[in-house]
């Protein structure tokens, strides 16, 4: 949720901030601007809109080796030039970026700024205009940008550059990511290293509570006491092409297509021979151990956990309940004894996974985190990571983050069953090879989904999943699919479910996409479906290959029926794609949303 991006070196400033903030752009794209400083002074440029508009809006001609830039994702503040970042302060000395939400800003205003007018409605000025009334105070930049970041209350990452002096940038950080990038010669600050890529691959993580002055040649860190920091860089383990669409249209078709290529990659990384999921001791106990396991998440990853609870019960038979990150802070459920918390999120930066991550650590329970974005704060806050290996997920519409998680999820259930000493029937990496071969037989079918979706989906107001079972959590997923891209009205409901009220919403035409893929419920769901054909229902069903019948719209082929969430998700995920496209929508980047979700 935002972008930051921060440079200075020898180099002009602007092309590496614009191209960055093209990197980030999916994470927030309401409005966008870069701040740079020349011997002339400091040059503002911002719109509302995409870093495209900026990038025509700002003055080429403007050479500078210092800058900093931001893509909003508007939380106070409606999207505006007003409300874009940078900020600056009343005598424009200073001037910031920030992502995340400063709790205590009207406190602040009414506190320190009674007297200084604010451009805009947004948090962050608050922010900039405390720093210059500190600075004025100390006449120490350092110790004014401490103190102003005792004041803040709530979650941010930081830069700031001063029109004093063009040598330092300024950062810091609380709950939200800020990584400061090295080179020879420059160096750079970004909320995540796809941005910086193209210029480094050696990061320095900041933690929350550290302020950090960075130069061309030199990056100091501190904690906002003043005891300096000694800390190793890392190198970002991300290939730039991955970050690339290729030949692709949209990122998400990209992603729906790498399906198969993640679980053979899930395969090789979590074989036995590689020796597995390589849990320490310690948590593997705390798996072994626990009498109840909580899976906590948000969105497609929540539905994934639901998928999660099924493999934890029946292989490994520990009770297992899912909980919307949100929600389980303000009412946490009566913990059993031994809890396990599994915190299963994408980016590895939902604020509101962590708010119960932090929660259950002051409990003292023990939490591993499944994320695609190891080193992310839901990793590193965690007592262990297992990694999705889905490489950079960058549509907004979360697809290949979904299904790798599903597997991981289900080699975790067979390897705790195993240390439980329980006997499975059931061979992971076999059956996901299979799964992956089935992928990749359905993402070949794009034309038949393309069809379906115009038939189905074009014109509708609104659109119903129906399933059982698991095809119901799958179903979950598919319409918060087609919603988010589509903007088509799309519930998930349970086959049996429907009739109990919501069924008053079918009328002539309403589509109604069914899965069958679980033999138990074939029956049962065609009945739900005949219920609603008889109230006008277009019908769409989605079979698996042995419980077809000849009126199913598309088959898909057998998995095991442990992993056929793996695959009956794939045609949802093209006809919402498929939906989106001909409706004229912006498939990678839907409206108000963003791609990690770092705000409560
Ligand atoms: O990064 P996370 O997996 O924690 O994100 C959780 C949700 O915000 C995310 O899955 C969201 O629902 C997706 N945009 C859905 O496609």
């Amino acid at each position: 949720m935002c972008g930051i991006v921060g440079f200075i070196g020898q180099n002009d400033a602007r092309d590496i901030l614009l191209n960055g903030l093209e990197k980030l752009e999916y994470r927030g794209y309401d409005s966008a601007g870069i701040a740079v400083l020349n011997d002339q002074g400091l040059h503002l440029s911002k719109v509302k809109g995409r870093i495209a508009a900026l990038r025509k809006h700002v003055d080429h001609s403007v050479q500078s080796t210092v800058g900093i830039g931001h893509t909003r994702w508007a939380t106070h503040g409606v999207p505006s030039e007003e409300n874009a970042h940078p900020h600056q302060s009343a005598s424009g000395r200073f001037t910031l970026v920030h992502n995340g939400v400063i709790e205590n800003y009207q406190e602040l205003c009414r506190e320190y700024l009674y007297d200084v007018n604010l451009k805009s409605k947004t948090d962050t000025e608050v922010i900039v205009q405390l720093m210059e009334k500190l600075a004025e105070k100390t006449q120490d930049t350092v110790e004014a940008f401490r103190q102003t970041m005792r004041l803040l209350q709530g979650s941010y990452a930081i830069a700031l550059i001063d029109r004093e002096d063009r040598d330092n940038i300024y950062a810091a950080k609380n709950k939200s990511p800020l990584l400061v990038g090295l080179g020879e010669g420059f160096n750079v600050v970004t909320s995540d290293a796809m941005a910086t890529l193209k210029v480094t691959d050696q990061y320095l993580e900041i933690y929350d509570g550290e302020i950090v002055t960075v130069s061309r040649n030199f990056v100091e860190v501190q904690q906002l006491n003043g005891t300096l920091v000694d800390r190793k860089p890392f190198t970002a383990q991300i290939d730039w092409a991955d970050t690339e669409k290729g030949t692709y249209p949209h990122f998400m078709l990209k992603e729906i297509d790498e399906q198969p290529l993640v679980m053979r990659k899930i395969i090789k990384e979590y074989q036995p021979e590689n020796n597995g999921l390589k849990l320490e001791a310690d948590i593997q106990n705390a798996i072994k151990d626990a009498d109840r396991i909580y899976i906590i998440a948000a969105g497609t990853s929540y539905h994934a956990g639901l998928i999660g609870k099924g493999f934890l019960e029946k292989m490994a038979n520990i009770p297992t309940e899912v909980h919307i990150a949100s929600e389980f802070s303000y009412h946490m459920p009566l913990l059993s004894e031994r809890p396990l918390f599994i915190f299963i999120s994408q980016s590895g930066e939902t604020a509101d996974s962590r708010a119960v991550l932090v929660k259950i650590k002051e409990m003292g329970y023990p939490a591993l985190t499944i994320t695609n974005v190891p080193g992310s704060t839901l990793s590193r806050e965690a007592d262990f990571t297992l990694n999705l290996y889905a490489g950079p997920e960058i549509a907004v519409a979360s697809t290949k983050a979904y299904t790798a998680q599903i597997a991981v999820l289900a080699i975790l259930a067979v390897d705790t069953a195993k240390a439980k000493g329980m006997e499975l029937d059931f061979a992971p990496m076999q059956e996901l090879a299979i799964a992956a071969n089935a992928m990749e037989v359905l993402t070949d079918q794009k034309n038949t989904m393309e069809e379906l979706a115009k038939d189905y989906l074009s014109a509708s107001r609104n659109a119903f999943f129906i399933g059982r079972g698991t095809d119901y959590h799958v179903c979950l997923e598919g319409a918060l699919k087609l919603k988010e891209i589509s903007y088509i009205q799309a519930e998930g409901f349970a086959g049996g479910e429907l009739k109990h009220g919501t069924i008053a919403l079918i009328e002539e035409d309403t589509p109604v996409i069914a899965l069958a893929t679980q033999e138990k419920v074939n029956y049962a769901i065609r009945g739900n479906v005949q219920e609603v054909v008889a109230r006008g229902a277009n019908d769409l069903i989605i079979s698996m290959q042995g419980l077809e019948r000849d009126t199913d719209a598309f088959v898909i082929p057998a998995v095991h029926e442990f992993l056929t969430p793996l695959v009956s998700v794939v045609p949802l995920q093209l006809l919402s794609y498929y939906a989106a496209l001909h409706r004229g929508c912006d498939v990678d980047k839907p409206r108000n949303l963003a791609k990690s979700v770092t705000v409560e």
